[in-house]
């Protein structure tokens, strides 16, 4: 089961079959999404959705495109609708500075900057939108070391994909990464850390190939991670963690390396071996101990106790995890890191 991190399910290009399209997409092996907003009215749209589907949470934010006009009352608009249930960051956030009728640089950051700022009052991650602005986004970033979360479709050099894995982002890839025409993406793509990477859409935009020319919906992600598996010269099954060598050490470290789990730094040292689905879910890691990212009446739920480590930080976290990892429930722990991915290992003995 794959997490599409960047879908805008919001959009008026899903407007004739949005409801079919959010029903099916479990079935096409796409279990969970996140719905970004891009202005109040699309957070409001991305919130609702999330209350509709159990498999759909939001982030809520004002994307540098449509930050013209933007108020501190819209500022103050968004706090509210971040602290509703299922809304797991902020976002989308960032810099663009590809379109020349968008808003001034200089107001771009300002609004980017006060959304930051909400993440870190929040202590929510971030979903960042940077085009053609790397060295401003990141230096902005940097003036918010507690907040983190993910680069989407990331542009960046490989030497800026470094620096943002150093300070604990996330890299989203997106459909840009399977054009022939690609270049950089694929060069991070070949050496982001799996457990670092983020697999999306950006529905209804940037169709992966071969679908290039239709909407793009979260069903065609795999065709992605077809791409970026080939880059890293693996199978798909291995990318996703359908493939072989996916147990969790018995002391629970973890096995290194790519030919284990995409996650090496996510370990299961639960008492009990309950038997569990080999699955993949990438979710979202929040900083307060009450989040959860459960609907109500979920199924019988187990118990699996986990840790983390990463450059920046070393917490834990205790999960309940109802059937086929579906819904998580983050509890305890003091949580930095924004997003991680948690790959069910086939730890069944
Ligand atoms: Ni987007």
């Amino acid at each position: 089961m794959l997490f599409d991190t960047h879908a805008h399910y919001d959009d008026e290009a899903f407007d004739a079959d949005r409801d079919a399209l959010l029903t099916a997409l479990p079935d096409c092996g796409v279990g969970l999404v996140i719905d970004p907003g891009c202005d109040l009215t699309s957070s409001r749209r991305a919130v609702e959705l999330a209350a509709a589907y159990p498999h759909v949470y939001a982030a809520v934010g004002i994307h540098p495109e449509n930050c013209g006009g933007c108020t501190d009352d819209d500022l103050a608009a968004l706090r509210p609708l971040a602290q509703q249930p299922k809304v797991v960051a902020i976002g989308e956030i960032g810099l663009d500075y590809y379109w020349e009728e968008n808003p001034p640089r200089e107001f771009q950051q300002q609004v980017f900057r006060r959304q930051l700022a909400l993440a870190r009052e929040l202590q929510l991650p971030v979903i960042v939108h940077d085009r053609e602005a790397h060295a401003d986004t990141l230096s902005i970033v940097r003036e918010f070391p507690d907040v983190t979360g993910v680069f989407h479709c990331f542009s960046g050099s490989p030497e800026m994909a470094q620096e943002l894995l150093k300070l604990g982002w996330y890299l989203g890839f997106d459909g840009p990464v399977t054009y022939k025409n690609a270049r950089r993406a694929p060069e991070v793509a070949a050496v982001t850390p799996l457990d670092r990477m983020l697999i999306e859409t950006d529905s209804p935009y940037m169709t992966p190939v071969p679908y290039r020319g239709k909407r793009c919906d979260s069903g065609m992600i795999a065709a992605t991670a077809a791409r970026i598996a080939e880059i890293r010269g693996m199978s798909a099954e291995t990318l996703l963690g359908r493939g072989e060598g996916r147990r969790a050490g018995g002391d629970g470290s973890p096995h290194h390396g790519e030919r284990q789990a995409p996650v090496p730094h996510f370990l299961t040292t639960g008492q009990k071996r309950t038997r569990t689905p080999c699955v993949q879910v990438l979710f979202i890691v929040v900083s307060d101990a009450q989040h959860s990212l459960a609907p109500a009446g979920t199924l019988s739920s187990m118990s699996i106790r986990c840790s983390f480590s990463s450059p920046c930080s070393r917490w834990t976290a205790e999960i309940s995890m109802p059937q086929l990892g579906m819904p998580i429930i983050l509890r305890g722990g003091r949580f930095r890191m924004a997003m991680a991915v948690l790959p069910m290992s086939c730890s069944g003995s």
